[in-house]
């Protein structure tokens, strides 16, 4: 097994961390098949600590909608490939992988816009990919433990066959490498999902509608509706103005494409 090859600031992002997150384990894996996969296996074996497991390299990245995702076997600091996760008792978790998109956007650039449901955007180009998962399931009110995954391109990507064409954060900040990119990220966003904890998505709404890329724009549901976007309502979900009046999307297995004007979808997933 190899070790990790970039100075990734661990007893930092650990001091950093440990106020919002009691205990929690901050682990470098210089290779693994996925950050989400394995912190839940862990959470399904019992062990449900609070953790940031980073990965220089994933095997077998996922994506949302059972994707891959894309920078898998991808040099060590191409991308950022981590996942936390943590015990959470949302009274109502609709909206949250927005409430972390507005995390990392914020913790990153102005300039980023935000995908509904959970990508990060510049300039019609992909970014990131946040992917949300939940173990354990007790009565409605007890915790389940959440496994939040984010992948960031950090380095350009090579390759063909994307559904949307990605870009990658030396663009926008020049140098930036991923340990930098993780010790912007963590706290704020650990900050963000226990605010969201307690007040759900809807004091989040308008910090979300400052990034939102696709509002106005014409939009084709994978399920084939068409519509424009018209925001997100209090609970996350995307409303869309169709011929039948104004629809709200809620489920995450709703894929959104935007239609440029005269064109065919552009090809965002
Ligand atoms: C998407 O764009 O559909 C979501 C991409 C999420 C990728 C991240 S990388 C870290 C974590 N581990 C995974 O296997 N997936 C997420």
């Amino acid at each position: 097994m190899s070790a990790p090859v970039l100075p990734w600031p661990v007893e930092a992002l650990r001091a950093q961390l440990a106020p919002l997150l009691p205990g929690v384990r901050v682990e470098v894996a210089a290779e693994i098949d996925s950050t989400n996969s394995e912190l839940m296996r862990r959470a399904r074996a019992g062990d449900d600590a609070p953790t940031l497991l980073v990965a220089e390299t994933q095997t077998a990245g996922r994506g949302r909608l059972g994707r891959v995702w894309q920078r898998s076997g991808a040099q060590p600091g191409g991308a950022l490939a981590f996942s936390i996760g943590l015990p959470l008792a949302p009274r109502d978790w609709s909206g949250l992988s927005l409430a972390v998109g507005v995390a990392v956007a914020e913790g990153l650039h102005d300039e980023i816009g935000l995908k509904w449901p959970n990508d990060l955007w510049w300039r019609g180009r992909k970014l990131a990919g946040i992917l949300v998962e939940t173990a354990g399931a007790g009565a409605a009110s007890a915790p389940r433990y959440v496994v939040i995954g984010i992948g960031i391109n950090i380095a350009p990507v090579a390759g063909e066959g994307f559904s949307t064409p990605p870009c990658w954060l030396d663009e926008l900040l020049p140098g930036i490498d991923a340990p930098g990119v993780l010790s912007r990220v963590a706290a704020p966003l650990v900050r963000t999902v226990r605010a969201f904890e307690q007040q759900g998505f809807a004091p989040l709404a308008a910090r979300f509608a400052a990034r939102d890329v696709l509002a106005g724009q014409v939009v084709r549901l994978s399920d084939g509706g068409e519509g424009v976007a018209r925001g997100v309502g209090p609970g996350g979900e995307l409303q869309v103005q169709t011929d039948g009046g104004l629809r709200s999307v809620h489920s995450a297995e709703v894929s959104v494409r935007p239609v440029p004007a005269g064109g065919a979808p552009r090809g965002a997933a």
